[in-house]
């Protein structure tokens, strides 16, 4: 496929419909000397962490090379684009503010601004200072206290010249994948640990989005969320409990706190021990109005009753068609999810702040002919469509990534960029669905 197609009336083809690209600073930002260490940089030495051992070094260079990276955002045409901030970069260990690292910001801000680019600020993109993790990381509660004055400083700095910022971005990783199983930094197993860090993760953004509406109140403020749906395997009775227990140990143990200052009913089924550390006052900081919520989705699950002792419920391996990373594609879920959500919750507008495919793209001829990723992108907006015209309320689309750059665990062998990143000689070269997704922008009226 070479084009991306919405019907011509859609809501999507309005302008106030923003569309935007996403990036994070330790996946892109390399330039390591001039900032604190990061848990990432940490995890990134531990022998198997990361699949083809490499690290955030250089990672796309992007601090010595954003000028071009602006450009091609230019050339886009884009309404917004979503980036983050990095703690260990703009924070001193005696949490003062950096004047260097913050430097950086305020002049990529400024650049947006002159263009009509709106700035979507993420405060918190996985890469937390090292010297917090060796006091316990957000095992510890001070962590969020931490963040709060990190929120206060950044939005102080940054001030209202930011169109919107996001607290956190996917606690669930930070929290279950860091915490409780450990393939994310700083890699901590146990149930326990995960719900501590996961608490203590909505905890700081309770107290952070205080921070936001006292130092900027006419930007917006709100938190992004990743959503992988569960489907029961089987219609069987049992499979569809398990499927609902992973839903809420997944996907609702973020939201319900959020938006109803509650943990799901799945906290019953938790050992005294693994549950969450609550405080008195906590869900009713962690439950603050939101200008936004931001949605992050890529593919969805299936699940069976449990058959390990322990175990809440059987995830089943994704099936095909899958992407480079082994995700199923299945856009049907992104419908199901913002019908879902919409019908369960009383929502903020919604963005989709992050949506987009691993491909195994190959350089051919100086030329990126990513068919299968804009197959992807017009599946997925062909979802998004049909959700707000069933009375959805979204507000936006970020396509995830600009560049290809670190996957995490994955290293740099998964790509998800509009753009192809040569990691030898950091050449960017927009692939096909750049054009793709440029030509969508342009159509619209
Ligand atoms: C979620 C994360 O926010 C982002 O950092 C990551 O690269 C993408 N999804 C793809 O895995």
């Amino acid at each position: 496929m070479n084009s991306i197609s919405l019907p011509s009336d859609s809501p999507l083809l309005k302008k106030s419909f923003l569309y935007g690209t996403a990036t994070s600073s330790f996946q892109i930002e390399g330039d390591v000397d001039n900032r604190l260490e990061s848990i990432w940089d940490t995890f990134c030495e531990r022998p198997s962490a990361i699949a083809d051992s490499s690290n955030g070094d250089v990672a796309c260079d992007h601090i010595n090379r954003w000028k071009e990276d602006f450009e091609i955002l230019l050339d886009l045409n884009v309404d917004a684009y979503r980036f983050s901030i990095s703690w260990p970069r703009v924070m001193t260990k005696e949490g003062e503010l950096n004047p260097k690292g913050i430097a950086f910001y305020q002049t990529l801000i400024n650049a947006l601004n002159d263009k009509g680019i709106k700035p979507f600020v993420t405060l918190y993109h996985w890469d937390l200072p090292q010297h917090l993790e060796d006091k316990g990381g957000w095992l510890n509660r001070q962590t969020a206290f931490e963040f709060e004055n990190y929120a206060d400083k950044v939005s102080k700095a940054l001030g209202e010249d930011v169109y919107s910022y996001a607290t956190f971005n996917e606690p669930f990783c930070s929290a279950y994948l860091g915490y409780e199983i450990g393939v994310h930094a700083p890699g901590r197993t146990g149930r326990k640990y995960g719900r501590a860090a996961a608490h203590h993760i909505l905890l700081a953004h309770g107290l952070g989005m205080k921070m936001l509406r006292r130092n900027v109140p006419r930007s917006k403020a709100g938190i992004v969320l990743n959503f992988t749906p569960c489907y029961p395997a089987t219609d069987k009775e049992e499979d569809i409990h398990a499927t609902r227990i992973a839903d809420e140990y997944i996907n609702q143990w973020y939201m319900q706190p959020v938006m109803e200052g509650q943990y799901p009913e799945v906290i019953k089924d938790l050992s005294e021990e693994d549950r969450p550390p609550v405080e008195a006052g906590d869900m009713d900081t962690i439950c603050q109005p939101l200008d936004f919520l931001g949605v992050n989705f890529y593919t969805r699950l299936r699940y069976s009753a449990a058959t390990e002792q322990d175990a809440l419920y059987y995830e089943h391996p994704h099936q095909g068609p899958v992407t480079d990373i082994g995700w199923e594609i299945y856009p049907r879920a992104l419908f199901d999810l913002l019908t879902t959500l919409n019908n369960r919750y009383t929502l903020p507008p919604l963005f989709i702040t992050e949506n987009g495919a691993a491909m195994a793209d190959e350089m051919l001829n100086g030329e990126v002919n990513d068919v299968d990723r804009v197959a992807y992108y017009d599946a997925h907006l062909k979802m998004i469509h049909k959700a707000v015209s069933n009375g959805v309320e979204v507000s936006g689309y970020f396509a995830w990534s600009l560049l290809d750059n670190f996957e995490w665990a994955e290293g740099y062998e998964k790509r998800f960029g509009l753009v192809y990143v040569d990691f030898e000689t950091q050449k960017r070269t927009p692939k096909l669905s750049a054009a793709a997704y440029k030509a969508l922008l342009k159509s619209r009226k």
